[in-house]
């Protein structure tokens, strides 16, 4: 039995794996992909243009830049080397996307960011904004009128759709969510009172995104943001790449050959692990190792990988059920323009069973005191599985949870806390 077959057997019996991407290749293959750093500055470049709306709009983001804090976590540290008993090497910090402003997660960054430049597409098509205008003027009860011609629809586990449905909301669009049977009644509810029209599923997360995709088809003024597939929604996740080169900085931290970059980022269909990946790489070149991470039971990137059959899996074709409390990261088919970039572009990926990840909500809880939800862990267990050295800086990107209700956090908390002492 060689290395792949060993380890399809292992996930297939629904135990935590880590997988080497062998297929991995140095940093010049960026320069044969289809999207350049050149298409991530114009990104950057487009959110600045928006910051004086949002700033309107979101008066809680800095100067209407919507970021996280990145914070190193030395409590946290000591208690995974504790649990694990594993040396970790080097400094580890946290991205902490969970409370990124506007709408609490990572999917954020793509999410608003496709929102914003369709309403500029629309606004310049029809001669209402030009490129050096103050966007602030979108706020503008003109504006709002305008764009309620158009419909906006999202398929979603929750968090993509709370972020597409806040930021189209707030421009006026209307806008229709898909759920799929994995997203909390909560995330719904928060929805449909920022004014979303949300439509549940019975079925996955594919099965969500088939459907949004279907009703747009049928509607000239309808746009669908396809998860599986938009380039835009990537680019809008790649620009925080650039965020955290300026963090680092800010640290007094340089990555180089003595000094490498290790990041853990817990992976859906993979939009936003692979745009962040995607802008790392063009940054630190081979000075950064990304990671991603699934839970056992929805294992879709990793099986799309080592099969090399991409997006054409799903894990039931496993006999994999794709249930887990981790509900942004219960996807079955991995997105197809993902595979293509992250084959040749990630260190490795690992799965993590649920109840590590409520140990781990309890344990960021007590020693760092910060609220995250379940699929939001899943990168902390990343720094005890690699081999680093003590110059080594390790960053497990926290992906949600501002906005979980507190009776629900305490009791994961809870649970997290019974499970330790088992
Ligand atoms: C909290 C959280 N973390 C991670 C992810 C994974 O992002 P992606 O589906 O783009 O891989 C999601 C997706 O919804 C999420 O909600």
């Amino acid at each position: 039995m060689n290395y792949e077959e060993r380890i399809l057997e292992e996930i297939i019996s629904l135990q935590p794996v880590f997988w080497e991407n062998k297929k991995k290749k140095d940093s010049n293959v960026l320069k044969e992909m289809e999207l350049s750093y050149e298409d991530i500055i114009d990104a950057e470049k487009r959110l600045r243009r928006f910051a004086p709306l949002i700033k309107k709009l979101f008066p809680e983001t800095e100067d209407g830049i919507i970021e996280s804090p990145l914070i190193e976590i030395c409590d946290m540290k000591d208690e995974l080397e504790e649990l694990y008993n594993k040396d970790i090497n080097g400094r580890l910090f946290l991205k902490c996307d969970s409370h990124l402003k506007v709408a609490g997660s990572i999917k954020a960054r793509g999410g608003i960011y496709e929102v914003l430049k369709h309403a500029e597409n629309l606004a310049i098509k029809e001669n209402l904004l030009s490129l050096d205008d103050d966007y602030s003027k979108l706020s503008d009860e003109k504006f709002k009128k305008f764009f309620s011609n158009y419909k906006i629809a999202v398929g979603s586990t929750g968090n993509l759709g709370l972020s597409i449905g806040i930021i189209s909301a707030a421009l006026g669009f209307k806008v229709t969510v898909h759920m799929s049977r994995d997203a909390k009644e909560w995330k719904k509810n928060l929805l449909r009172q920022k004014g979303a029209v949300v439509i549940e599923h019975s079925e996955d997360y594919s099965k969500a995104v088939e459907k949004g995709r279907e009703e747009c088809l049928k509607d000239d003024r309808a746009y669908f943001i396809d998860d599986e597939n938009s380039k835009d929604l990537f680019l809008g996740y790649s620009v925080a790449a650039l965020r955290l080169f300026n963090q680092l900085k800010k640290e007094g931290i340089t990555i180089d050959e003595k000094h490498k970059l290790y990041v853990y980022l817990p992976c859906g269909v993979g939009g936003a692990p692979g745009g962040i990946t995607f802008g790392l790489k063009h940054i630190f070149k081979d000075n950064v190792h990304c990671y991603f991470a699934e839970p056992t039971h929805s294992p879709c990137m990793l099986l799309g990988l080592l099969t090399g059959r991409h997006s054409s899996i799903h894990v039931k074709d496993y006999g994999i059920d794709n249930i887990t409390e981790a509900d942004g990261l219960a996807v079955g088919s991995p997105s197809k323009l993902v595979c293509k970039i992250a084959d040749k572009l990630i260190d490795g990926i690992y799965t993590i069973d649920d109840d590590e990840l409520f140990k781990l909500l309890f344990l960021i809880n007590q020693s760092e005191k910060i609220k995250v939800e379940p699929s939001a862990v899943a990168g902390l267990l990343g720094p005890t599985m690699v081999n680093s050295d003590e110059n080594s800086i390790h960053i497990a990107w926290a992906t949600g949870g501002l906005f979980v209700p507190e009776n629900l956090y305490n009791n994961m908390v809870y649970k997290g806390k019974e499970l330790l002492n088992k």
